[in-house]
């Protein structure tokens, strides 16, 4: 029996101007323009291989070990589109093996606890849609793969690219130009550093997929944001990017942020995924940014509530004062740092906190299970690992 298999990774994607609301839920068409940044894969990223033969009997997927159905539209709906770009290079040349027609073994891998609640259907359905792109040898470019990973998730098809990506909404009824774009390559802004505050909430949110559309139907203010605020603010945003623009990238970012949970807030019945552990970093980034008197510092929330801090590296030591004075019991630091330069951020606060005029909440790590000390990646990686063994064609 011949197994062909190919594997890859793939990629999260934090968004500075959030996708929130669909115009057709079936393809996932957005009703805006949304940009992102790619993290880097030692701390986030699905390992995903494909494998397929013409003996496997059924499409089949593992993940993080375990079957799970792979019986729902979006992810059919992909499996599908990459059948059909298969197929029409197997009737250019029939030559090629009629892999189109063969089942699919699927094994996929997070590197990180699903339970910190971090979105990973993007970085998953971006790994799944390379994985297959790959094992079909297709020749189509990282924007019209990404037109596939949007059908399985939208935000996944921001996973396609490293650095700073762009999801242009298009205009055509069928999708054919609601894509991923890049920005700015990763290695012209590698400054850009994320810290992500796990904050500690069981609760089980509104999914995105169901508070976007009770967004899109009952909030009045979403009319504004998807109709003047975000098409301006998507140009400047870019712009901002392109420049390097720190404080005018960081300003912006806070303002989608916030200008995204206004429409939830005024959505009916109203959504709600900031908690009081969120707004209370809200402050402490407000505070930090007034104390040193720039914008060194900016947050933004997903659907849920865990904030992601962005920052360029250059002013580490300044936000990490503050940041490791509070969170200094937390999990995530000493895997990143060692005891000298964590003794380094305990200095600079001694030394800023004489000048502190701003409520520093000390019971702030109460909130926190967690925080992943990360920056801006690559997109999608070949790896030589893989997940399937290549005679069973089973998981390994
Ligand atoms: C708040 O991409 O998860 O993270 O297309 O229904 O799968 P579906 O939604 P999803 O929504 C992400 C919403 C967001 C903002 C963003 O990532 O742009």
């Amino acid at each position: 029996m011949s197994v062909h298999i190919a594997s890859t990774t793939a990629p999260v994607n934090i968004a500075t101007l959030k996708y929130w609301g669909k115009r057709d839920t079936a393809l996932n068409l957005p009703t805006n323009s949304s940009i992102s940044v790619t993290l880097a894969q030692e701390d986030l990223r699905t390992l995903t291989s494909a494998a397929t033969s013409a003996s496997f009997e059924r499409d089949t997927l593992w993940l993080n070990g375990k079957e799970e159905s792979l019986d729902n539209k979006r992810t059919q709906d992909c499996l599908q589109d990459l059948r059909d770009l298969r197929r029409a290079l197997e009737e250019q040349d029939k030559s090629l093996e009629p892999l189109s027609q063969w089942k699919l073994h699927i094994a996929s891998e997070n590197n990180f606890p699903t339970a910190a609640g971090l979105a990973s259907s993007a970085a998953g359905f971006a790994a799944l849609v390379v994985a297959i792109a790959k094992l079909y040898q297709l020749p189509q470019d990282m924007s019209a793969l990404s037109k596939v990973a949007r059908k399985g998730s939208g935000s996944a098809c921001r996973s396609l690219f490293g650095g700073f990506v762009a999801w242009e909404m298009g205009e055509q009824a069928d999708g054919s130009d609601s894509q991923a774009v890049q920005v700015l390559p990763l290695d012209k802004w590698p400054e850009m550093k994320a810290a992500i505050l796990v904050v500690s909430d069981a609760k089980k949110d509104t999914s995105s997929t169901s508070g976007m559309q009770r967004t899109v139907h009952t909030s009045d203010l979403f009319k504004e944001r998807v109709d003047t605020v975000v098409p301006r603010r998507f140009n400047e945003m870019k712009e901002a990017i392109v420049q390097r623009d720190f404080p005018r990238f960081a300003e912006l970012t806070m303002r989608d942020s916030n200008s995204f949970h206004a429409t939830c807030l005024d959505s009916y019945p109203p959504i709600f995924y900031l908690n009081d552990t969120s707004r209370k970093i809200i402050r402490l980034v407000d505070g930090i940014n007034a104390f040193y008197n720039e914008t060194i510092v900016a947050y933004t929330f997903d659907a849920g509530p865990n904030a992601v801090l962005y920052y360029e590296e250059k002013n580490e030591q300044k936000l990490f004062a503050f940041l490791y004075h509070l969170l200094s019991g937390v999990d995530g630091w000493k895997s990143k740092y060692g005891d000298e330069q964590l003794k380094a951020f305990s200095d600079a606060f001694s030394e800023a906190s004489e000048k502190v005029e701003f409520y520093l909440d000390d019971e702030l790590y109460k909130g926190i299970s967690r925080v992943i000390l990360t920056r801006a990646g690559p997109g999608p990686q070949d790896t030589t690992e893989c997940l399937i063994d290549e005679t069973s064609g089973l998981p390994k």
